[in-house]
């Protein structure tokens, strides 16, 4: 039977790539986003479903579900996010709850809206998405490193509390070259020191995450759960210099 999996933050760089991965294994995707025009194109070239919302706000993930009806799901990626650098007196409390409110909670509504879904499944996945810098600090970083320290926390809650049907795994990217890094991968200059600072001395591309993000999607991965795993480059772990 054809496996059914929901990608949210679709229209985006790893998301885009990951619904692409999925596709090519056969599954039949539904795709949510907020950009109404771009997620209908890609729903348009993919031939999947589709539902536009903001992922800040609840009723968009009732939506997804009302819009699945009775058919289960057995793929949920939450590729959504945010990256707000700043040091952390310059930032305020709409800053941290914001980046909190898109990238923790959003993940912990999808999985609760999407629950009935993915426990019609028999084997269901869920894929959510940290940052190399919960790993290790880097200045500027307070807000989103917050946030996403909470998805490393609800991987591993979520990961014991729905066993053994449903599993839960988190990737932790490095820099990558999708529209959120724009802002740092734009400038040569840094972009390329920034690589330089990684073991393999390169930043990431969308696809380097989303080979990760449609394994652990898949039954491939059927005995990996609980897990964060670095994309990285080796920044997490490796120094070569010094
Ligand atoms: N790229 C990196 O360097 C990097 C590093 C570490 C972690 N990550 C994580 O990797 C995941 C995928 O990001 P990406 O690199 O693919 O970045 P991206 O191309 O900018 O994709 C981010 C996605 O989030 C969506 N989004 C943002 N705010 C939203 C909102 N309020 N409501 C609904 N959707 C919203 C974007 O929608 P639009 O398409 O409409 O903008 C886009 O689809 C994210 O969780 C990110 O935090 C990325």
């Amino acid at each position: 039977m054809t496996k059914t999996a929901v990608i949210f933050g679709s229209t985006g760089g790893i998301g885009a790539a990951t619904a692409r991965g999925l596709k090519a294994k056969g599954y039949a995707l539904h795709l949510a986003g907020r950009d109404a025009g771009r997620l209908e194109a890609l729903a348009g070239e993919l031939g999947a479903g589709f539902t536009a919302g903001d992922a800040r706000e609840p009723a968009h993930f009732a939506d997804v579900a009302v819009a699945l009806g009775e058919r289960s799901v057995d793929a949920l990626v939450y590729a959504v996010g945010s990256i707000n650098l700043k040091p952390v007196n310059r930032l305020n409390d709409a800053d941290f709850l914001g980046d909190f409110t898109l990238n923790a909670l959003g993940a912990a509504r999808a999985v609760q809206a999407l629950l009935p879904a993915l426990k019609r499944s028999e084997a269901a996945s869920i894929v959510l998405f940290s940052t190399v810098a919960v790993a290790q600090g880097f200045s500027a970083h307070a807000s989103v490193s917050m946030a996403k320290g909470a998805v490393e926390g609800l991987t591993r809650a979520l990961g014991a509390e729905l066993a053994p049907r449903i599993r839960v795994n988190c990737i932790a990217p490095s820099l990558t070259r999708t529209k959120m890094a724009a802002a740092l991968t734009g400038n040569e200059a840094m972009a390329k020191a920034i690589a330089e600072l990684h073991a393999i001395p390169r930043l990431g591309q969308a696809e380097d995450v989303a080979g990760l993000a449609t394994f652990l999607a898949s039954a491939e991965s059927g005995w990996i759960s609980g897990q964060v795993m670095a994309v990285d480059g080796g920044r997490s772990r490796l120094r070569t210099k010094g």
